[in-house]
């Protein structure tokens, strides 16, 4: 008798879950978004001039459309199972892997070689992302608007070649994320167009110096003493040359390299200096202690201040109580008209130009960097006519208000005092003015003319050509100085009394 032939019970067939059309319309979005990404990052990698713009397309938008792919691939194939066991549940729809069936160990294959690549390419993608988003062109270019100031003012200077990041986030994980949280924080206020104006300094959050300035500057080696001439230029009829040459005590932390103490006695580490401001600038400091190692601290007030700050409201003195703005200074009005004569942009033959160039830049009413190079042309033609000359100091004043004054942003030296100094701000004055005093009545050290720096030559060019030694009186060409006001009381950046 014949058997009857075993009737092979069909199995159904595994469909699989990712056939749905959610999931195509994943994978249609994730493959353009892998070949923008390939095409951008090809271009990113060509281009010379970089457009701040393309780096957030390369490394955050499209990862980002690459990965919403995934997930609607994902999602898609979930809802798509979801429903098939609801309507045949008697069919098991647990996602099994039979490597003795040739098809799932092709698609094993398929599926390894595929998360391979993907795995390659995230990987690149978040380096890469994680790069773009500590750019100096994410900080200063993406929120020109905000940032725009600080980034102009950056090129400028010697720390051009330093990133961004390297003063404002520093290395280890902790502050990266902690940067940037705050960062979205600032990207958020900067869409929706609510940021401060200006924005505010000192950044309170600021990591301490030792883990920033001083990966790169080893208070150690620091050199003796620096040379500086200022140049500058009287606002009187003829322009009347006037420069002062400075030997700067700028001292060092360890003998063997020069000069021990001088300026930078604040950083020797057996020193602490802690001090109280009552003001958001840290301008106006009427409370210092002073910790030298093995002695008993030393505390220093002005005679109206009576009360005592908690441990809370002082502040350790370091590297950026005096270099606070390193990398983007907005220079004075005055000295970037003086640096301009000096190297022959603005001719020192016109009459009264040092006065009448600083006058255009301080005019009242320039609410827009827009509307800058027009008043600034208006004010400067009526005064001179078509005196020769007049075209190049002009440009030159134009351009230098483009440089340091953005209305939009309240960002200038009005607004950014420099401490390094005591002329145009209280920089150094604000503790070394024999005003602030111990119990026993004992002053701040080095608070004399002598001790900061000498005067080595002062006056016209030619006085110059001799220079002494042993520094010279401060011979002012402002008049007789009065002991009761200081330098910043009168010097304003700008013209004087104004
Ligand atoms: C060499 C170190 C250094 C570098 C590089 C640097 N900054 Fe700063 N930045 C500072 C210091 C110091 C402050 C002031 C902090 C303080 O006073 O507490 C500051 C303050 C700021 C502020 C607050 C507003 C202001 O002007 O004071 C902004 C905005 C800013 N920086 C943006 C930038 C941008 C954008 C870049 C890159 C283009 C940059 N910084 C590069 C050191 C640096
Ligand atoms: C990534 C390294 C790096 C970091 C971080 C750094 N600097 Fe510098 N700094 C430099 C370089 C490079 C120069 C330029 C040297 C030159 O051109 O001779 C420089 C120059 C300087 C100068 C002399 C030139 C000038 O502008 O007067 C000062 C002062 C200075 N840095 C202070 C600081 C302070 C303060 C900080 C921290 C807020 C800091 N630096 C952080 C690398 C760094
Ligand atoms: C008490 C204020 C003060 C403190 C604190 C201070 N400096 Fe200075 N530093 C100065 C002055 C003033 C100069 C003189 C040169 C100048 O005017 O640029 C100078 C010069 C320098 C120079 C050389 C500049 C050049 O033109 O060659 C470097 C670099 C420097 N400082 C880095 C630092 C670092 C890093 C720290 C923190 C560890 C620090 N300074 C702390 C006041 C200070
Ligand atoms: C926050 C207050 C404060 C600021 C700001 C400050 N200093 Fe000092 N400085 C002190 C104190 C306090 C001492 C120690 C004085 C003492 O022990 O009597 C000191 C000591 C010094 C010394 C050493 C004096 C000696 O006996 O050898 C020099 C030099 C000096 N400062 C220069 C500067 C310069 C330059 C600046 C500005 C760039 C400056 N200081 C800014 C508080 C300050
Ligand atoms: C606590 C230190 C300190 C003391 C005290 C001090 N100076 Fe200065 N002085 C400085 C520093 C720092 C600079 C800026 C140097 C630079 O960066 O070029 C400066 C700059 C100057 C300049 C050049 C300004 C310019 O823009 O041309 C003159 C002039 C000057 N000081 C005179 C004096 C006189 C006068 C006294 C006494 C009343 C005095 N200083 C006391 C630290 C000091
Ligand atoms: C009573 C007000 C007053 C005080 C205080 C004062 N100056 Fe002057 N200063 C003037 C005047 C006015 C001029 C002449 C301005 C001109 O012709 O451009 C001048 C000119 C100068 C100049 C040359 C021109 C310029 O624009 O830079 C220097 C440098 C200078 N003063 C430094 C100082 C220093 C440093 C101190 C503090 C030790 C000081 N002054 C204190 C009023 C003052």
């Amino acid at each position: 008798m014949n058997e009857p032939a075993p009737i092979s019970t069909p199995v159904p067939r595994r469909r699989s879950h990712f056939k749905n059309w959610i999931s195509f319309a994943g994978a249609i979005l994730a493959i353009g978004a892998l070949f923008s990404f390939a095409l951008l990052v090809w271009m990113d990698f060509t281009s010379g001039d970089k457009n701040p713009y393309l780096g957030i397309l390369t490394y955050i938008v499209a990862p980002g459309f690459l990965l919403a792919g995934f997930g609607i691939i994902l999602f898609g194939a979930w809802l798509h199972r979801r429903h098939a066991r609801r309507h045949a549940p008697g069919i098991s729809h647990f996602w099994s892997i039979d490597l003795d069936r040739p098809r799932d160990r092709r698609n094993l294959v398929i599926f390894g070689t595929g998360a391979t690549v993907f795995f390659l390419i995230s990987a690149f993608g978040s380096y890469q992302t994680y790069h773009y988003s500590e750019s100096t062109q994410f900080c200063g270019q993406v929120c020109h608007v905000s940032m725009g100031p600080e980034f102009t003012a950056y090129q400028r200077m010697s720390h051009a070649n330093v990133a961004c990041t390297e003063c404002h986030v520093g290395g280890g994980a902790g502050w990266y994320v902690k940067a940037k949280i705050n960062g979205t924080h600032q990207l958020i206020a900067y869409l929706t167009d609510r940021f401060e104006r200006p924005i505010k300094a000192p950044v309170k959050s600021m990591r301490p110096a030792r883990d920033t300035c001083m990966k790169c500057h080893w208070p150690d080696k620091f050199q003796g003493n620096i040379d500086v001439t200022h140049q500058h230029f009287l606002s009187d009829k003829k322009n009347t040359p006037y420069q002062v040459r400075l030997l700067l005590h700028v001292g060092g932390g360890k003998p063997a390299n020069g000069p021990f103490g001088g300026i930078h006695w604040h950083m020797n580490l057996d020193n602490k200096v802690e001090y109280y401001a009552t003001d958001g600038q840290r301008q106006q400091i009427p409370w210092i202690r002073v910790t030298h190692k093995g002695e008993e601290p030393r505390v220093f007030r002005t005679a109206d201040f009576l009360g005592e700050p908690s441990a809370g409201q002082l502040r350790v003195m370091d590297c950026m109580d005096c270099h606070n703005r390193p990398a983007h200074v907005f220079p004075t009005p005055n000295n970037l008209v003086e640096q301009a004569m000096a190297l022959g942009h603005i001719s020192p033959q016109l009459p009264n130009i040092k006065r009448a160039a600083v006058q255009a830049l301080t005019q009242e009413g320039i609410r827009t960097t827009a509307e800058a190079p027009a008043r600034i042309a208006g004010f400067l033609r009526a005064r001179y006519k078509d005196a020769p000359g007049l075209p190049a100091a002009i440009a030159e004043t134009q351009k230098i208000f483009s440089v340091s004054m953005f209305p939009e942003m309240k960002a200038d030296w009005r607004n950014y005092p420099v401490n390094l100094g005591h002329k145009d701000y209280p920089g150094c004055f604000r503790c070394h003015d024999d005003k602030h005093v111990t119990a026993t009545g004992r002053k701040v050290a080095g608070s004399d003319c002598q001790t900061c720096h000498i005067i080595l030559g002062q006056g016209k060019s030619t006085d110059l050509s001799t220079l002494d030694p042993k520094g010279l009186e401060f011979a002012h060409p402002g008049g007789e100085l009065d002991p009761e006001l200081t330098c910043a009381d009168c010097h304003n950046g700008a013209i004087q009394g104004k």
